[in-house]
């Protein structure tokens, strides 16, 4: 069992001045986490950043949500709405939790405040990828009833 959340740990929307520093910085870790032959550049920082500022100023497609300890951020969550052939559908592209206040809930707590954004939104799918060894996710999302609906599948050559 994840220990309580922190008290005054809350969820509030992203804001640009204070987040973004935050949000750009877990970019390297997120990707190297779930893509374990990737490693991190200074061009995909750049990269990154574009996006991240991009998605701000769409509001209606990408949906960022904040952890906040009262100090500032301590994790996030990027949800985007897409539609493919099977309809609209949210897409969480991003969850992240700074290392010192992982397990303690926030994960949990920023996947709750997505899902209700996606209710009150009308979307009736939420959807993700992640990578299979990344235990912990994978656990965090089986448990917030998230089911393997598609295999990526690789194989050396
Ligand atoms: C994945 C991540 C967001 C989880 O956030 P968190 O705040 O640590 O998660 P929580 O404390 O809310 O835990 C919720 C559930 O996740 C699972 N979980 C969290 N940490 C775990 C661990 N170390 N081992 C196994 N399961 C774990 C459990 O199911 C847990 O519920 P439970 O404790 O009641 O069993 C966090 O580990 C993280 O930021 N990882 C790096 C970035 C990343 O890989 N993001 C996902 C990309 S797909």
């Amino acid at each position: 069992m994840a220990e309580a959340v922190e008290p005054g740990v809350v969820v509030r929307p992203y804001r640009a001045s204070t987040d973004f520093r935050m949000v750009l910085d877990s970019q390297g870790d997120l990707y190297e986490l779930n893509f374990p032959r990737f490693k991190a550049t200074a061009e995909f920082r750049a990269e990154q950043a574009v996006r991240i500022r991009q998605a701000a100023r769409r509001p209606y497609e990408h949906h960022l949500l904040v952890a906040d300890n009262g100090q500032g951020a301590v994790g996030f969550i990027w949800v985007a709405l897409r539609m493919d052939l099977q309809g609209l559908f949210g897409s969480v592209d991003q969850v992240y939790v700074a290392a010192p206040y992982r397990g303690q809930g926030v994960g949990a707590l920023l996947m709750r405040a997505a899902h209700d954004y996606l209710d009150e939104a009308s979307v009736p799918y939420a959807r993700l990828y992640v990578t299979v060894a990344n235990r912990q996710a994978v656990a965090l999302y089986e448990q917030l009833g998230y089911r393997t609906v598609r295999y990526e599948m690789e194989r050396s050559v």
